[in-house]
């Protein structure tokens, strides 16, 4: 089993209050879902739980299979089985995408037996599935990739890589339809056994295909409502105005909602 927990978690971004006393726990094979309005903590949650160093955890603990995390870089929290989907995936110039895999995957598999062609086939394999052009990861990393081809190719990643507690930062934003379908298929497949997720999203449509075991609401740094699917379709057909006003946040730009 793969078990991440987040306790009483406190987070600052240059002196900014940011997360305000997170608790949670995902545990394999749980699918997690975050719904939560612009600004709410959700990406600076994904962030600090793979370690960027930006952010300051002033108070709690974020345990991977019982040990703390906090020490840990990102390489090395990586190396445990845990992967971030970028919301907003970074384009690096003068790096293949196909060497990426294959170096990362040297890193956080040394003791594979898979040997390079088999991996390889695998890249190939699961671009199919992901509905990705063929000759993408021989392009440099996400340079030039669009919108939806970037999201995917995070999909890809975490597949190849065997990650087993992912955390996927707003990965439907920018997904056409199919995309959708391709990703959420592809994410489904891997499910089960030592597989965990957590799906960060705005918009219920992926997980009418993911079917989350559990659904919270984030606003102003707090899970202030957690539940199952149904809340997810209660805030799609209401809004977060309900979990706003609680909260006693005024809503001035509708558009955040
Ligand atoms: N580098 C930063 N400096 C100051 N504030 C930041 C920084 N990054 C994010 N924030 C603020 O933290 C809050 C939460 O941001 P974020 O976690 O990205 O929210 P979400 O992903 O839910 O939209 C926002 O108010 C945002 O402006
Ligand atoms: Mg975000």
């Amino acid at each position: 089993m793969t078990k991440l927990e987040i306790k009483n978690l406190h987070v600052e971004i240059e002196g900014k209050k940011i997360l305000k006393g997170i608790n949670l726990t995902i545990s394999s094979p749980e699918v997690h879902a975050i719904m939560g309005p612009n600004g709410s903590g959700k990406s600076t949650l994904a962030n600090v739980i793979m370690g960027h160093p930006r952010y300051e955890v002033t108070k709690g603990e974020i345990l991977f299979n019982d040990k703390s995390i906090l020490d840990l870089e990102p390489d090395e929290r990586a190396k445990l089985g845990l992967f971030l989907s970028f919301q907003y995936p970074m384009e690096v110039e003068g790096l293949p995408f196909n060497t990426f895999l294959q170096e990362a995957n040297k890193s956080l598999h040394p003791k594979t037996e898979q040997t390079l062609m088999e991996f390889k086939k695998l890249i190939k394999e699961k671009s199919k599935e992901l509905g990705l052009k063929e000759d993408l990861p021989q392009r440099d990393l996400n340079v030039g990739f669009s919108g939806g081809e970037k999201k995917r190719a995070e999909i890809l990643q975490m597949l190849t890589l065997k990650s087993k507690m992912a955390i996927l930062d707003e990965t439907d934003s920018g997904l056409d339809i199919d995309s959708l379908k391709f990703v959420s298929d592809a994410v489904n497949s891997v499910r089960g056994g030592e597989f965990g997720a957590l799906v960060i999203t705005h918009y219920v449509r992926i997980l009418n295909h993911l079917k989350p075991d559990f659904v919270h609401v984030l606003v102003d740094g707090k899970i202030v409502a957690s539940g199952d699917k149904k809340l997810a379709d209660e805030l799609d057909e209401k809004g977060y105005v309900k979990f706003l006003a609680e909260q006693g946040i005024e809503i001035k730009n509708e558009e955040l909602l």
